[in-house]
């Protein structure tokens, strides 16, 4: 599980620009599922199982994009300005190492402040690639990167750039790989474009018009010194989404999960988060509707080059979606 954790974090991947994480996903599913395809949104959609007596047809998604920056004009001397792919926090900039899709490397760089307390705004901020001139330059107008550092083990807790949600794509490849039997006919979506707007989720939910849709993305947790008030720990668990900033869960739903987490002895903790929202916020309200939620992987840091997860959370998440696509799911 880690190597595999290790292997998709370190791809460079933001928002629309997913073709070297998902030919790496799909080197990694090979031969799985009874269909394989990419839609038109670049969504890798595995098809797998036959929708018996008391099954559901049930989409899974994980998204494979990340959070990254996009070149707006290189000066004269070099030096790229940037605007931001998805929710890039000014404070986790300065001094960041960031790689883009053709390799080049940088560092992001800021202008004097006026007050050396101030945190950079992105106007003053440039990434400097080493080229000296606009003509030297690595990297031209419309060009992504994404944060660069490298996959850290720390035993059982593991640091990385883009484990939202490299390490939700690791659960489901899991998952998918451990399933004997199940009753539902079953879409795992690697989805695209979810740090700006869920707009993979979206179309590919309208596509295979599911009965029932589950997430699988990160939280936060309220576990580090004066965090933020909420009830989710690294290490305790997945966590069981009751509800978002975008999305109510629906309850049948996560009774299901909990029911299932009891009866298998799988730790699971229940989330309420106040901001931010999952690819099961597009599922729920594609089309006429359709009842969805979310397992969540608690993470700190979430959207800085070094997020954290525990690897039992991952481990736990695997076991228990195996246990609950292994039954039949009431929504009674
Ligand atoms: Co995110
Ligand atoms: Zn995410």
């Amino acid at each position: 599980m880690k190597s595999l954790v290790k292997k998709l974090v370190e791809i460079v991947g933001p928002s629309g620009y997913e073709s070297k994480i998902r030919d790496v996903v799909r080197t990694e599913i090979k031969g799985l599922g009874n269909e394989q395809r990419v839609d038109a949104m670049g969504n890798l959609i595995v098809r797998m199982g036959e929708k018996k007596k008391d099954g559901l047809r049930i989409m899974l998604s994980a998204h494979i994009d990340e959070i990254g920056i996009m070149v707006t004009h290189v000066d004269k001397n070099g030096f790229a300005r940037f605007t931001t792919i998805g929710a890039v926090r000014p404070h986790t900039c300065f001094g960041s190492r960031v790689r883009f899709l053709n390799g080049a490397a940088g560092v992001i760089g800021g202008e004097r402040l006026d007050n050396p307390g101030n945190v950079h705004n992105f106007e003053q901020m440039y990434i400097d690639t080493g080229a000296s001139s606009d003509a030297e330059s690595p990297v031209k107008i419309g060009d992504v990167a994404a944060f660069d550092r490298p996959f850290e083990d720390l035993g059982n807790r593991l640091i990385s750039k883009a484990m939202d949600d490299r390490v939700c794509a690791a659960v489901l490849i899991e998952t998918m790989r451990g399933l004997k039997n199940s009753p539902h006919e079953l879409f795992f979506v690697f989805s695209t474009q979810e740090e700006v707007g869920l707009r993979g989720a979206t179309t590919a939910a309208y596509g295979i018009d599911p009965d029932l849709g589950i997430a699988v993305d990160v939280t936060g947790t309220g576990d580090t010194p004066r965090s933020v008030k909420m009830d989710v720990s690294l290490g305790k668990g997945p966590a069981i989404k009751i509800r978002d900033g975008g999305m109510l869960a629906d309850p049948r739903l996560v009774d299901a999960m909990v029911t299932c987490a009891q009866k298998n002895n799988l730790p699971y903790q229940l989330e309420i988060l106040l901001g931010g929202t999952t690819d099961a916020k597009a599922m729920q309200i594609t089309r006429a509707g359709m009842p969805a939620g979310c397992l969540s992987i608690p993470t700190r840091y979430i959207h800085s080059p070094s997020e954290m997860v525990d690897s039992r959370d991952l481990e736990n998440a695997v076991q228990l979606l195996k246990s609950l696509l292994s039954e039949p799911i009431v929504l009674a």
